[in-house]
């Protein structure tokens, strides 16, 4: 298969200003994709949209506020738009939940977790599917590896993960007959800034994380954004409604 395997396809990618989605987004466009770069954050979405357009790739920012459905039926409307079609969707714009037991979580602080991770991707995938369905594309969710597993003092964020896998399940049995695969990745920890964000405030946290990983490190954004690509790739051509660990073998412990 040449390098440029995407070539006259379109993809979308949430959350593809820093992190696991930048690399995501750069990884479709070195594959000939023309790639709309979803985010929040105007300036690091500028910032990636023109970093891929640098290195020869068809990039357009467009800011969207992922949990908000008006704005993200317009982010879909205008990918289809500039770029004519839309074959595959990256849901994967994400926030880091404040640490609390479950007792101590503020409610509004469960409701905003829920409403960027779990909303998130369902108000993606709905605005998204009616052009999908159309090019016999593919969707594939970021979940994480806490969307398998309980996460003490996570618990926001994990409930919101393993949402992420029953709704991404859910529609890959709606739509598979339709030509359309959704999968999920549960990545483990991958060095990004949410990462380097936590390890500011807890340095010591960085052997642990290591520790938890069998393979003995943590993930580079790329080593995730390469299993997404596989997902959407006619490789995985049989391959529906699972959700793929890519974890250095976190789960298997
Ligand atoms: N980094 C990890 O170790 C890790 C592990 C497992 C799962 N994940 C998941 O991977 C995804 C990406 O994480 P990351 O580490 O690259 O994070 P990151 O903080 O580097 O990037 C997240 C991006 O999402 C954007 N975003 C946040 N809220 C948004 C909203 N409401 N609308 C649009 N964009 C929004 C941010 O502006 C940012 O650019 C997240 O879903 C995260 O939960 C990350």
């Amino acid at each position: 298969m040449s390098e440029l395997e995407f070539a006259g396809k379109v993809a979308m990618v949430t959350g593809a200003a820093s992190g696991i989605g930048f690399a995501i987004a750069e990884l479709f466009a070195i594959r000939g994709a023309s790639v709309g770069i979803i985010d929040i954050d105007v300036d690091k979405g500028r910032a990636a949209s023109q970093a891929i357009a640098k290195s020869g790739g068809t990039a357009l920012f467009i800011q969207a506020d992922i949990s908000d459905g008006e704005s993200m039926a317009a982010a879909v409307s205008e990918v289809v738009k500039q770029f004519g079609r839309l074959d595959y969707a990256a849901n994967n714009a994400g926030v880091a939940g404040q640490t609390n037991l479950v007792a101590d979580m503020p409610e509004d602080e469960w409701r905003r977790v829920i409403d960027i991770m779990l909303t998130g991707v369902f108000l993606g995938m709905k605005y998204q599917l009616p052009h999908i369905l159309k090019t016999k594309g593919s969707i594939v969710n970021t979940a994480s590896g806490v969307g398998l597993v309980g996460f003490a003092g996570q618990s926001a964020y994990a409930a919101s993960k393993h949402g992420v896998l029953g709704l991404t399940k859910s529609a890959a049995l709606e739509y598979g007959s339709q030509g359309v695969n959704i999968n999920a990745i549960c990545p483990g920890t991958a060095r990004t800034e949410m990462v380097d964000n936590a390890l500011t405030q807890r340095p010591e946290l960085e052997q642990d994380l290591r520790d938890m990983h069998p393979i003995g490190r943590i993930a580079t954004p790329q080593e995730i954004a390469e299993a997404v690509l596989w997902l959407c790739s006619p490789k995985a051509s049989f391959v529906s409604g699972v959700a793929l660990p890519v974890d250095g073998g976190f789960v298997a412990q």
